[in-house]
């Protein structure tokens, strides 16, 4: 059994005909993208757009048509993957650095659900992972140690590039700078003090905006829902 394929079933279910549709990024995202496909050959209407340059890829593929971002106001539901999810739904979504773009999409939604595996689902974030931080380049210097001042025992690391010389570059031109905490910082102060730094572009902590996360088990597929 794929637990990510099963959270993909369940996440599909919640789609209704002709909405609008995004997606983001991931193994999850992708089954969902295989599954829609085989709905849309079947006669589903929809229409969809994605945070993602590899979902673009695959949806294209598939041969969707995919909207721009910019020419949208609202997106009906929205689907991502993420690399942790706590009980009340705040979720990291570090590993593939686009979740400017990410969370932009999640914002618009009237549904923002998070879907994957049971090893997503944490009772509080462990510090296996980084809080990622996308910042204009003019702020090499001045984000990380304006960001070491705010929380002394954070250690920090550019993201650098493998495939070349030099710094990643997100797809808005910008750096980013994984901020590692020995224990997390109160979550929700954290986005508000990060982004009261000039030149911090997105953080990469989605805090209260998920409504609900699918997570597939070995036991069976859950849902939590966000509590009003
Ligand atoms: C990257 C993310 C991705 O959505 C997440 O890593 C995808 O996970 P998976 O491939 O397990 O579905 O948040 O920052």
């Amino acid at each position: 059994m794929n637990l990510k394929k099963e959270a993909a079933l369940k996440a599909i279910s919640f789609i209704k005909p002709r909405q609008l549709v995004g997606l983001g990024a991931g193994s999850t995202i992708a089954f969902i993208v295989e599954l829609l496909s085989e709905q849309v050959k079947a006669g589903l209407e929809l229409n969809v757009l994605t945070s993602s340059f590899s979902t673009n890829q695959l949806l294209l593929q598939k041969g969707f048509s995919v909207l721009p971002v910019a020419d949208v106001e609202e997106i009906d539901i929205y689907f991502d993957g993420c690399d942790q999810v706590d009980h009340h739904l705040n979720a990291l979504k570090s590993g593939g650095g686009i979740h400017t773009k990410e969370k932009l999409l999640a914002s618009m939604a009237t549904q923002f659900i998070l879907a994957g595996d049971e090893s997503k689902y944490v009772a509080q974030f462990t510090t296996a992972c980084p809080l990622v931080i996308e910042f204009l380049p003019e702020g090499l210097r001045y984000v990380p140690a304006t960001i070491q001042q705010l929380f002394a025992d954070a250690k920090m690391v550019m993201r650098m590039s493998d495939k070349k010389d030099g710094a990643v570059i997100t797809d808005n031109g910008n750096y980013l700078l994984d901020v590692w905490f020995g224990s997390w910082p109160e979550l929700s102060q954290l986005n508000p003090m990060m982004k009261s730094i000039t030149g911090v572009v997105e953080t990469s902590l989605f805090y209260n905006l998920a409504h609900k996360a699918i997570i597939a088990g070995n036991d069976g597929v859950k849902i939590i829902v966000k509590q009003a």
